[in-house]
């Protein structure tokens, strides 16, 4: 199944998200900045990826008058990175949600097989109520992103969403195929993996990138 034809896989257009990933792109691009566009893109997907966040209605009074005014049922978030990568996105979510709260899943692949490995996992419970944000950079061929996708839902999560910022189309697939209930916001689709599983043109590795390593 092409991805276009999943309903519930967004791909970001708008033009400050593809100016900074065009940025994030760049080999030239150092930690320090990398690390700052890196929350930005999240802050700006998290946006659209939060809008239908269930509000509730609280009396709030104003100079003029007491009224009923609808806020943001807060603690019904939890952002879930899958590390190392996904630390990054982190600070651009909670920026629009201080009150989340914060899971994370410890993955990595194996640079010969590409095949993910758990190393951490510790959720926020009970997880069943929340809406879950899972993020990391880089969905490559899926691997990683459907191992945690597996891991919430086995301490039962229920309403889960995954932010990248680069997919490839396998990558899309793998996921959605094993998990088409879930919501995919992506920021770019990039062509294809090479013979090491990496993204093209993609970004290199999101991980070292972000965190100075290599
Ligand atoms: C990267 C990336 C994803 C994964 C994507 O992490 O952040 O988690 O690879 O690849 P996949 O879709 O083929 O599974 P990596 O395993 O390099 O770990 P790191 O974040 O600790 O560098
Ligand atoms: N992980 C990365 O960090 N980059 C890729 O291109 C693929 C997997």
């Amino acid at each position: 199944m092409n991805y276009k034809d999943y309903p519930n896989v967004f791909v970001n257009t708008h033009p400050l998200v593809q100016h900074k990933i065009s940025l994030l792109r760049d080999k030239n691009t150092g930690t320090n900045e990398f690390r700052s566009i890196t929350e930005e893109i999240a802050m700006l997907m998290g946006y659209e990826a939060l809008s239908d966040l269930p509000l509730e209605e609280v009396e709030v009074e104003t100079p003029i008058e007491k009224c009923r005014t609808p806020m943001i049922a807060g603690k019904k978030l939890a952002i879930v990175p899958i590390l190392r990568a996904g630390l990054g996105m982190v600070s651009g979510l909670t920026a629009l949600v201080p009150t989340a709260k914060i899971g994370h899943i410890g993955l990595y692949r194996d640079e010969k097989t590409h095949l993910p490995h758990e190393y951490y996992c510790k959720l926020p419970s009970p997880i069943d109520q929340r809406t879950i944000v899972v993020c990391d950079p880089m969905l490559a061929t899926g691997g990683s992103a459907t191992a945690a996708v597996n891991f919430i839902k086995q301490h039962g999560g229920k309403h889960i969403k995954f932010m990248c910022i680069i997919a490839a189309p396998v990558g899309i697939e793998a996921l959605m195929s094993a998990h088409p209930d879930i919501s995919l916001y992506i920021g770019h689709v990039d062509r294809e993996l090479n013979e090491n599983a990496y993204i093209c043109p993609g970004l290199g590795d999101a991980g070292d990138r972000i965190f100075g390593t290599k």
